[in-house]
């Protein structure tokens, strides 16, 4: 049995990835509609790996005999006014995302529940990675989005990002 207080933030964290999937879906059509299918291409793959990382707190919830309680999943709260804009709140949203994990991890470290923060581990290397990718997304953005040409290619080269299942196996 995990810690009361470990297990709340847990539960909340599938519904706050299953969220995130969401979110990025509807980045994900946003860009489709505005014909950067290699943009929407990106989104839709994000959101893949959001469902997964979902699946990846259930799991772990399950091996460790907790009960899981899914909670509503909220409308995308974002906006989508401008290509560049989204990026910017893809960006703020993985800072957002990175608070919540920390906040787990330290839950776990307060109670000693090494076993937490061995599994939370993966998650905070993975947001590193997540908070590169949308910072650079912006900062690629700044230098080609007002150009049609060099727009083009950044994003036939989002086109080509390409779903892959989660590094870490439970
Ligand atoms: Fe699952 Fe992008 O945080």
């Amino acid at each position: 049995m995990l810690d009361t207080k470990v297990t709340e933030l847990l539960n909340q964290q599938i519904n706050k990835e299953l969220y995130s999937a969401y979110l990025y879906l509807d980045f994900s059509n946003y860009y489709y509609d505005l014909g950067l299918d290699g943009f929407g291409n990106w989104y839709k793959v994000q959101a893949q790996e959001e469902r997964d990382h979902a699946m990846l707190f259930v799991q772990y919830m399950l091996n460790n005999g907790e009960k899981i309680v899914l909670e509503a999943i909220d409308k995308p709260a974002v906006e989508l006014t401008d290509a560049k804009a989204v990026l910017e709140e893809g960006l703020k949203h993985e800072q957002y995302v990175t608070s919540l994990i920390h906040g787990i991890y330290d839950a776990a470290y307060s109670v000693k529940d090494f076993r937490t923060m061995q599994f939370l581990d993966w998650f905070v290397k993975e947001q590193g990675e997540e908070e590169t990718n949308a910072d650079g997304l912006v900062k690629k953005f700044e230098l080609f989005g007002g150009d049609p040409k060099s727009l083009y290619m950044l994003d036939s080269e989002l086109g080509g990002r390409v779903y892959a299942a989660p590094s870490l196996a439970l």
